[in-house]
């Protein structure tokens, strides 16, 4: 009620007051109602003692305070002045007492008493310019809103808390919860829409797969693979009766690969290491992207403090064990703990003049495959994981063809959907073992069963693991293994799932 309304409101008060002997007594107990919106109106009141609360309800039927009345305070006269039902309701809020006044009493009084006719006329007005400034208010807001603009509207919708007015402010929190639920409802179906739904173009993967399958290398590198696995499938059932060495048998080789560049692939690497070896293992991780090495950033090398490269065993300049740095007193300053041996990291050079011989001469890439499994034989090695270059050269070729276990990395962004499917076939024909997707820089907004179901169902193959787009990870911006700095964070946990899997397969 404001200030105005309220004067009036005591003045009628005041000059029904005289009719104090026409007037009857009405007891309330807490709760009880006095009259409902819609009841025909048939007296007027004023409250003894007690409070009232006039309400009305919302399109959602609920209960809207409109006001709420002490002692001295009058109300019901508008119902009798119109002759129209009641605009709201009235519940005692505790014990109440109110005087009651009929219909005809009221009005012989307002007909006989200038003063009160006046107070009644001055109410209607004082309430019909109200009622234009809250129709103004509403137009405002209804307008923002319908245009999508919320700030402004909640903006707006505060700035009319200012003005001291119950009816208003009722109206204005009824405004601001809808606005609340337009806003969720439409953030809701913004995301639906955004949901990720791929398409694969099935013609074109099918001739890019063809080009790279049907060359001689390709075809070469199937049966040696073959032989490859038919030999260490032979040696772990001599396992036992012949003297070889147990870490030779049971090695694993784990790709992280991806078609695209920047998938995150040096980072999931680094961190499958690490967690392998917090978990106790022995693992190598080495750098195959001799064209742009990246891996050494994570774990703190520099061109300066670099050593032996994977170049160099290229080269034929050292053994490839030489190449190896153990890394457990390094990583994570030194305190994690992990027992001497655990890691060990071959980075590929980061000198320019041995990336361009690279580039202009190429390597031979079978002696990459005898140092993969002399790392393992020398170093003991629980697993080798390989961080790869981008794309289906040949080297990365090998990389899958050697593995047991070939990560896919895609993130969720229309460059990576058609490479990730060729790469996908193109595993399966070098009878890769144990083949899964890892889905990098999910938006925490997409739904993630459901993204993973979807992938799964368009390429056929299971999803390890789904790691969001995180600003914790951008922020370390490679400068450190993530899993060690934040080890209870989601990405950690979902790069733990890819460590699962590795461990759950042959
Ligand atoms: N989940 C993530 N959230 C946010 N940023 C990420 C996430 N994963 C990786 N990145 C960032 O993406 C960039 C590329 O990561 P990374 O170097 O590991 O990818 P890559 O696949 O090895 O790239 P390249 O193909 O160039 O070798 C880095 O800046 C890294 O910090
Ligand atoms: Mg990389």
């Amino acid at each position: 009620m404001n200030d105005q309304e309220k004067l009036i409101r005591a003045l009628i008060s005041r000059e029904v007051a005289s009719l104090h002997d026409v007037m009857e007594t009405v007891h309330l107990a807490d709760g009880e109602v006095l009259f409902h919106r819609g009841d025909p109106g048939d007296a007027f009141y004023i409250v003894e003692s007690g409070h009232v609360r006039i309400y009305t309800y919302d399109e959602e039927g609920k209960e809207l305070t409109l006001n709420t009345l002490e002692r001295g305070d009058a109300f019901g006269e508008l119902a009798l002045v119109d002759s129209r039902p009641r605009s709201a309701s009235v519940v005692a809020v505790g014990p109440a007492t109110l005087r009651r006044l009929d219909r005809d009493a009221f009005l012989a009084k307002v007909h006989s008493s200038p003063a009160l006719s006046q107070a009644v006329i001055q109410l209607l007005g004082d309430r019909a310019r109200h009622m234009i400034s809250y129709v103004e208010w509403l137009g405002q807001w209804t307008r923002l809103v319908a245009e999508g603009h919320y700030d402004q509207a909640m903006k707006s919708l505060q700035s009319s808390k200012d003005v001291e007015d119950d009816a208003l402010l009722a109206v204005a929190d009824a405004v601001e919860s809808m606005v609340r639920v337009v806003r969720e409802r439409e953030e809701a179906l913004r995301l639906k829409v955004a949901e990720l739904r791929i398409q694969i173009d099935e013609e074109k993967r099918r001739q890019h797969v063809a080009e790279i399958t049907e060359t001689d290398y390709f075809q070469e590198l199937v049966q040696h693979a073959r032989q490859m696995r038919e030999q260490r499938d032979r040696n772990r059932a001599e396992f036992g009766q012949k003297q070889i060495a147990k870490e030779v048998l049971m090695a694993k080789i784990i790709s992280i690969h991806s078609f695209r560049g920047g998938t995150g692939k040096s980072n999931i690497s680094a961190n499958v290491a690490v967690q392998l070896a917090l978990r106790g293992k022995r693992v190598g991780v080495i750098d195959t992207d001799i064209q742009s090495p990246g891996i050494h950033v994570l774990f703190g090398i520099n061109e300066d403090n670099i050593g032996k490269a994977l170049n160099d065993y290229l080269w034929g300049r050292c053994k490839i064990e030489e190449a190896a740095h153990d890394m457990s007193g390094k990583v994570g300053e030194g305190k994690t703990g992990l027992k001497p041996k655990s890691i060990y990291l071959i980075p590929s050079s980061l000198r320019a003049g041995e990336i361009a011989r690279v580039l202009r001469e190429g390597y031979d890439v079978g002696l990459l495959n005898e140092g993969f499994q002399a790392l393992i034989d020398e170093l003991g090695l629980d697993y080798l994981v390989i961080d790869t270059h981008p794309g289906l050269n040949e080297e990365t070729l090998l990389s899958i063809a050697i593995s047991n276990t070939l990560f896919v990395v895609m993130r969720p962004d229309q460059q990576d959907f058609q490479g990730t499917a060729v790469t996908v076939d193109v595993a399966r024909k070098l009878e890769v073992p144990d083949l899964f997707l890892i889905i990098n820089k999910a938006l925490s907004s997409y739904d993630f069963d459901d993204l993973k179901q979807h992938v799964e169902e368009i390429y056929d193959c299971p999803v390890a693991t789904i790691i969001p787009l995180s600003e914790d990870v951008a922020r370390l911006a490679s400068a450190g293994i993530f899993t060690l700095v934040h080890p209870d964070h989601k990405v950690s946990r979902a790069i733990a799932k890819i460590v699962d899997v590795v461990e759950a397969t042959r």
